[in-house]
């Protein structure tokens, strides 16, 4: 099989065709490089730099290339920045997917994986999140994610095409210090950001109904998601007709204290959290029921918060060396 990873040159992306090139699957990446990095693609995988909005683009790559499915993770994701730019995110998240899935039909390309998001849950009042919880996102963004979904699987059913949407939950770690997540937007980065600045980390909030009143997500290291997408693409290509949803989270739920706690311990910083308000829109808990995925595909995530943390901070430290 051939795979295209739109997306591939981005902190996930990458990962993802690390672990098909691992399980001997061929990769192509296609990629905008608006925040992907050229040298995150190993050699001898080829980069086409190029947007999803282009299907005449996209239609050559998958002739010139061969390619026999698509693993789509392209796309923006930034929740408080799709608040501002609905337009933005409607336009690059869902008419990019669109464009993205007539080129795929047309040229009949077998299956299709599909980059989906916890986001689309929005505040679940459930302890564990299973894959049928209503679908109600809070942000432009987990809406895209949502519609997105529906676009995959009503092809699917209209054409044939082997289709899976993946729900990422919390993503965190690296699988080498290169393909490290170079953004500061999520809770690990951000801690890590205050420590190199010698300043507290912060806590968005400690009066949530929580065992210790902050936040409770499901962190996933990014080389167990990465082993997901291969899992799955090889279940598509396996199964024609598959339509598959999947959370991929470890069903562990993980405070914001305890992480920033393991942070500290881990890297050998001691500064205590300051408590400040809290991010509007932010759910109390959100942990995924991790069953399905393990039913279906046997796929159980190997790694935990410590690893996450660990080879985090590795990619971290090479980016921000200290002075
Ligand atoms: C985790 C917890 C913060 C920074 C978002 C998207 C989701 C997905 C992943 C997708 C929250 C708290 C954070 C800090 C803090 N995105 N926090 N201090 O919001 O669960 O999920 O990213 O592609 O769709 O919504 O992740 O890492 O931003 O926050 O207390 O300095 O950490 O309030 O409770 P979140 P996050």
């Amino acid at each position: 099989m051939t795979w295209l990873i739109t997306g591939g040159a981005g902190y996930i992306g990458a990962h993802v065709v690390r672990a098909m090139l691992d399980a001997g699957e061929r990769a192509v990446v296609y990629d905008d490089l608006s925040t992907g990095i050229a040298e995150r693609v190993p050699d001898g995988v080829p980069l086409v730099v190029g947007s999803t909005l282009d299907g005449e683009r996209l239609g050559r790559v998958i002739r010139d290339h061969g390619i026999t499915g698509v693993v789509h993770l392209a796309a923006k994701k930034q929740v408080g920045e799709s608040v501002e730019l609905p337009l933005h995110y409607y336009r690059e998240n869902v008419e990019g997917l669109r464009v993205l899935l007539e080129a795929v039909t047309a040229a009949q390309v077998r299956s299709f994986v599909f980059s989906s998001s916890a986001a689309v849950y929005g505040m679940p009042d459930v302890d564990l999140v299973t894959e049928e919880t209503p679908c109600l996102p809070m942000s432009p963004y987990g809406e895209t994610k949502l519609a997105g979904e529906w676009l995959v699987r009503a092809t699917g059913r209209a054409t044939g095409l082997s289709t899976a949407s993946l729900r990422y939950f919390n993503v965190a770690g690296a699988a080498t210090p290169e393909l490290a997540d170079t953004g500061v937007f999520n809770l690990v980065p951000m801690v890590f950001e205050k420590l190199t600045d010698n300043a507290p980390p912060r806590v968005f909030g400690a009066d949530y109904p929580t065992p210790d009143g902050t936040c409770v997500r499901d962190y996933i290291h990014v080389v167990d998601l990465a082993e997901a997408h291969v899992a799955t693409a090889r279940r598509l290509s396996a199964v024609p007709g598959t339509d598959l949803t999947l959370n991929i989270g470890r069903g562990e739920g993980v405070s914001v204290r305890e992480m920033i706690d393991r942070i500290n311990t881990l890297t050998g910083h001691a500064l205590p959290p300051e408590v400040v308000d809290r991010r509007p829109g932010d759910p109390a808990r959100v942990v995924a029921s991790a069953d399905r995925i393990a039913a279906e595909l046997g796929w159980k995530a190997r790694y935990g918060v410590d690893d996450m943390i660990s080879s985090a901070w590795a990619g971290w430290t090479s980016n921000h060396p200290v002075e």
